[in-house]
């Protein structure tokens, strides 16, 4: 492992300004977003939609610093022959590949989900390297139960198989002199309050680099993709952006430790203008000891999915409308963002 390169890697990746499109949907969660748009999920369609993405040159070379890709698209071409890959190294921003193989039921504990791919990934990181991945990412899903009976969910065991199975991941990687993004997310479905879900994001951040530092992960060579400290979807009491930023920045100051270069937000379901907010809300509290950035994936796409809708003629509009959210976060992640450019660009 040469750790000062995988180190300079991290840092690019959450160059002030900048941050990731998670564009790595898997066939299944394509599909859905796909139907939403009355698009038929065909490999010709994927290629056309992410090739649009990547092809917004003002996005992509100046709010974009990695992409991360699918297995599909990492082996795609455009239409014109030129890999996908290369479109995005062009644009100046950095290709990325998530590895992780989805989610199995977790033995001995209904209703929760461990995450698995790990056998084989050493090979398999070599070829996506070869290919131009220069990080990675896997994610490991834990819910918070909602409903009478619930405070068992999630279990120790799902915490603890799931930490287990990122530090893994995340030695593999760094083996391979890629980046691994490392993805706990706890799912803001459910009726739980922002407490709930600081106290559960907690032991999972916590129990995560326990594991790190056990498998000896560089954390130099790491980012970490969390979810916010935020309330649950169906919770009747929802927390205001200023109480999600200070209390995500209090939970992260006390579990992650300041060699970890940056932080890049999942969205998790949140609107577009709210994960902005967010971000730029914890960004404006600043004196943060690691970098804080968004890696989104509905958030960044919602907007461009919906002005293309499978139109070839829609391209200008499906690029323009993903170069402003892409503006719009890469102001949040230095503190820039005011909600008065939303309704200009509008
Ligand atoms: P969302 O921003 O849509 O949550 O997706 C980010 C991601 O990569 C989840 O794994």
């Amino acid at each position: 492992m040469n750790l000062a390169d995988l180190n300079k890697v991290a840092l690019a990746m959450v160059t002030p300004g900048k941050g990731l499109l998670a564009a790595d949907e898997s066939s299944g969660t394509i599909k859905k977003r796909f139907d939403a748009i009355k698009v038929d999920s065909t490999e010709d369609n994927r290629r056309d939609y992410r090739e649009m993405l990547f092809r917004s040159q003002e996005a992509m070379s100046k709010y974009i610093s990695g992409v991360i890709l699918y297995d599909e698209t990492i082996w795609q071409n455009a239409k014109d022959g030129t890999p996908l890959v290369k479109l995005i190294e062009q644009a100046g921003a950095i290709p990325g590949i998530k590895v992780d193989e989805g989610t199995q039921a977790l033995p001995n504990c209904p209703g929760e989900l461990v995450t698995v791919g790990l056998d084989k990934l050493a090979e398999r990181l070599k070829k996506y390297y070869d290919r131009g991945a220069r990080f990675a990412k896997w994610r490991a899903v834990i819910d918070i139960g909602s409903g009478a009976g619930s405070r068992g969910i999630p279990t120790m065991t799902a915490i603890r198989v799931n930490a287990h199975a990122l530090a893994r991941y995340a030695a593999l990687c760094q083996a391979a002199q890629i980046v691994p993004i490392v993805e706990p997310e706890v799912l803001m479905d459910g009726d739980h309050d922002i407490d709930r879900c600081y106290e559960v994001t907690q032991r999972v951040l916590n129990r995560t680099f326990q594991e790190l530092r056990v498998q000896r992960v560089a954390l130099e060579g790491m980012i970490l993709k969390p979810n916010m400290a935020i309330s649950g979807k169906k919770c009747p009491k929802q927390a205001p952006v200023q109480e999600v930023a200070e209390k995500t920045i209090r939970l992260l100051k006390s579990c992650v430790p300041a060699a970890v270069p940056g932080i890049a937000f999942l969205s998790g379901g949140q609107s577009d203008e709210e994960a902005t907010a967010h971000l730029d809300a914890m960004n404006k509290i600043g004196n943060l000891p690691w970098k804080l950035t968004f890696s989104y994936g509905r958030a960044l796409q919602a907007a461009p999915q919906q002005a293309w809708s499978g139109k070839p003629d829609n391209v200008p509009a499906g690029q323009r409308a993903f170069s402003h959210r892409a503006r719009m976060n890469g102001l949040a992640s230095t503190g820039n963002w005011e909600a008065g450019l939303e309704k200009q660009a509008a």
